[in-house]
């Protein structure tokens, strides 16, 4: 059927009806809450390149995680600012490191809230990479035990599911493993499956402080031109005992999200990432465009692309949105 006969515009003239045929429904259910930890008490304090996003000490953790929960977001992304780095990323598997603290104090106050937990080295590392260092080389075999390591203590902190970001092969079954044999076969692995080497990490990097103090990230993230390479790094960690696998970034991969989607079985999750998050607010700041519509088109956009699980710095603005 072909114009005159068709018109596509009939179903575009009544709100209604374009409620009724909309195939992409977002909602908060699909919304998780990266938010940032540090030591101390009573910080709040805000990150220059994200606005809108602070460093927040425990007890400001838990209010915002209140917050969230109010508004019906499932689940938080937890990160943390450690007091001080060193070769080994010893603070990441600390058992009174800031993630630790952080879950075990909002588990205890807002027990509805899922508690995911990145796992990495690199904001614990002196040298600031993913991983531990032999000589000016990424230890990959050596790094795994760490990584294990860490995602345990997370867990036997409180986490509900831990998220590893490195990039190291073979990380996902070296975690599972070690949290099977500590009894904890019930808890999930979202895995940062096709993560790629991105300058969109930017904000995020001034926020954690975890940009490499050399060289670059371009020899354990995935080069931004690969996709097949996506699907490849997915299947592995599917392989390895990931529950759900995570593109990362978003907005740029909107094509590697749609490919992995028909790939693959598991829940999808997408992370849009700090940088995007900052090009939409830096925008609205200048008044060149409505922050708060492109915001929502932007997530609708990633959810359409295939993504089940939104990892957005907008979880709470959206939530707002969608209650109207
Ligand atoms: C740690 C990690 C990063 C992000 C999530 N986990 C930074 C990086 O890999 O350099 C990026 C998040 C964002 O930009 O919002 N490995
Ligand atoms: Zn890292």
């Amino acid at each position: 059927m072909r114009f005159p006969d068709y018109r596509p515009r009939r179903l575009r003239q009544h709100p209604a009806f374009r409620r009724m045929v909309r195939e992409t429904r977002l909602t908060v259910d699909d919304l998780v809450l990266p938010l940032f930890a540090t030591h101390g008490k009573g910080v709040r304090e805000p990150i220059p390149s994200m606005p809108g996003q602070y460093r927040l000490s425990t007890d400001h953790l838990v209010k915002t995680a209140k917050e969230a929960r109010d508004l019906g977001i499932p689940a938080l992304l937890l990160f943390g600012i450690p007091k001080k780095k060193d070769a080994l990323g010893t603070e990441a598997y600390a058992e009174h490191g800031i993630v630790q603290k952080a879950v075990r104090a909002v588990r205890d106050k807002v027990p509805e809230m899922a508690l995911i937990t990145d796992v990495c080295l690199c904001q614990y590392t002196d040298h600031g990479h993913c991983g531990i260092l032999d000589g000016r080389v990424i230890d990959n075999d050596a790094s795994l035990e760490l990584l294990a390591k860490t995602a345990l203590s997370h867990v036997r902190a409180g986490a509900h599911m831990v998220a590893p970001s490195d990039m190291m092969d073979g990380r996902v079954a070296e975690i599972r493993d070690t949290l099977d044999e500590a009894g904890f076969s019930h808890i999930p692995i979202m895995s940062y499956a096709a993560k790629y080497c991105s300058a969109y990490y930017g904000p995020f990097r001034e926020a954690a402080d975890s940009a490499p103090k050399f060289g670059d990230r371009k020899t354990y993230q995935m080069d931004a031109a690969n996709a097949l390479e996506a699907v490849r790094e997915v299947t592995l960690d599917v392989e390895e005992g990931a529950d759900i696998i995570m593109v990362k970034p978003a907005l740029a991969y909107l094509d590697v999200i749609c490919r992995v989607r028909e790939e693959i079985d598991l829940p999808v999750a997408a992370y849009n990432v700090s940088g995007e998050y900052a090009m939409i607010q830096a925008a609205h700041q200048l008044g060149v465009l409505d922050g708060r519509k492109v915001m929502m088109e932007t997530l609708t956009a990633i959810k359409r692309a295939g993504a089940d699980i939104l990892l957005t710095y907008f979880a709470m603005d959206a939530a707002r949105a969608l209650q109207g």
